[in-house]
């Protein structure tokens, strides 16, 4: 049943819930133009700080509701069009997808799922439907128009209501399409496999993987990114609720501490071994290297030309042995990342953003930066130039038997052709980056990701054209 069934079911709509207007703000507003600019917005419809306000209260809990958010506004001392981090919106409309060169989230739930119909046009009606619900929670705004408590009393509602009252947190969802909803077990249930891009196969086997076929693969994935954890978690669910029927998650992921910086605005974050992570990634700043290295160009792939302006993403679920990462000296640590753990900067000396002098030597005639080191091992000058957009997070999912955490990094990233912006990379790290040690592949997937979504359409529709 799709969320359309549902609102055909109602005889009556309830009239969605409005935000009331304040003083001098209007209730409408225009989308941001350019896509990765944060704004704050206000929108008709179901609004979840207006549903916080009008739950159980009536008109006084409406008023004191809304003078509830305004306070929450306010209380920020930054200049009243600044958007609060909370107030943040990404427009979900534009040339590519959000939650690519947006300034990377604090939080992840990416969820990838098994497509459960052989029918195509569920498929694309599901697209239809992720792309309304997708473009409605990131304006902050409830998965359906009814919202969690408004619609008809006999059915469930259609958005699940753990985000009443939370902001929208600079909501981004990212879709793609894995390589089984072109061709699965040599058939094609959706007669879409002429149009399988060249470079959509699944990854290969890598030294020392040792792969999770529950933690790994997927027809179809959701990249839900968000400066609040339940945000993020809210939207998958609805988007999974949505699905029911046609599709269904396979494996999830939360994630925290992003182990990216995706924009010179921000700082660089540190991974759970302790170290920087996101200094030398593409930035958003730089167009001209995102148009080379992230953004696939039209006319790259003859059977792949609806995914001109979009993206492949990299998944890779990567545990970390902390307890014996914690047990090497610093000396060690610092040897095998090739950088220094204070500062993040080159062993060769310099600071942060200094690039690395890879042939400078220390005593004994070995040089600073080693030859197994991390950074050597995947520095664009000792890979081709290449380079790709980083997106990964920290996760811990609680421990294993042996009291040892199931920690590490969930390893994202967006390039314009895996099969040279990642697949020689990875192979390289596996055979002989010091850090592999420290290392175990638990997950693997890779999808193709559609270019953005104009008004009016739905993601992926050039695929189904
Ligand atoms: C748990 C796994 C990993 C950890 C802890 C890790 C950690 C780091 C750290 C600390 C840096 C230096 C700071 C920076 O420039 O961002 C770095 C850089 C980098 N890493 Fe990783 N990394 C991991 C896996 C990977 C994988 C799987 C790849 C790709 C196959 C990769 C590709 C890169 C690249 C391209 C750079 C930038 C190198 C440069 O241009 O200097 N990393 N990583």
């Amino acid at each position: 049943m799709s969320l359309h069934d549902l609102h055909d079911r109602t005889t009556e709509p309830a009239e969605p819930r409005r935000e009331p207007e304040l003083p001098g703000e209007p209730a409408e507003s225009s989308v941001p133009a350019e896509p990765g600019t944060a704004a704050t917005r206000r929108v008709g419809g179901f609004s979840r700080r207006g549903l916080l306000g009008a739950a159980g209260a009536g008109l006084a809990g409406v008023a004191a509701g809304a003078m509830g958010a305004r306070v929450l506004d306010s209380a920020d001392s930054s200049p009243a069009d600044a958007p609060t981090l909370e107030s943040k919106t990404y427009p979900f409309y534009g040339t590519h997808q959000a939650g690519i060169v947006t300034p990377a989230q604090d939080r992840l739930h990416f969820a990838a799922f098994d497509v459960t119909t052989d029918s195509r046009q569920d498929v694309l009606q599901l697209l239809k439907d992720w792309t309304l619900a997708a473009a409605r929670m990131s304006q902050g705004l409830g998965a359906g128009e009814l919202g969690p408590t408004s619609g008809p009393y006999g059915a469930p509602p259609d958005d699940t209501g753990e985000a009443i009252g939370l902001p929208p947190s600079g909501l981004t969802l990212t879709f793609g399409f894995g390589p089984s909803l072109f061709r699965k077990a040599g058939k094609d249930p959706f007669g879409l496999s002429d149009r399988q891009p060249a470079a959509l196969e699944r990854l290969p086997h890598f030294p020392g993987d040792n792969l999770d076929p529950d933690k790994s693969d997927g027809d179809l994935c959701i990249q839900a990114c968000a400066d609040d954890p339940q945000v993020a978690v809210h939207a998958v669910r609805n988007l999974a609720r949505i699905a029911f029927g046609r599709a269904a998650i396979r494996w999830s992921q939360l994630g925290f501490g992003r182990t990216s910086s995706t924009s010179t605005s921000q700082t660089t974050p540190r991974n759970l071994f302790g170290f920087k992570d996101g200094t030398m990634n593409l930035k958003a700043e730089e167009p001209a290297m995102i148009d080379e290295h992230v953004w696939v160009p039209s006319g790259a792939d003859a059977k792949g030309g609806w995914l001109a302006g979009g993206s492949y993403l990299v998944a890779r679920r990567i545990n970390m042995t902390i307890e014996i990462w914690d047990r090497q000296p610093l000396r060690e640590q610092e040897r095998v990342i090739g950088r220094t753990k204070a500062e993040g900067a080159p062993l060769s000396g310099g600071n942060e953003f200094d690039q690395p002098d890879f042939t400078m030597k220390g005593r004994g005639d070995e040089p600073l930066v080693a030859t197994d080191a991390h950074v050597r091992m995947v520095h664009s000058d000792n890979n081709g130039g290449v380079k790709m957009l980083r997106r990964g997070y920290n996760f811990v999912d609680g421990s294993n038997g042996l009291g040892r955490m199931d920690a590490g990094l969930f390893f994202l990233a967006f390039v314009r052709d895996p099969r040279t912006h990642f697949i020689p990379m990875q192979t390289k790290i596996g055979r002989g980056d010091a850090m592999s040690e420290y290392l175990q592949h638990t997950g693997s997937a890779l999808f193709a990701v559609p270019p953005g979504v104009a008004q009016g359409q739905f993601v992926g529709q050039a695929l189904f054209d």
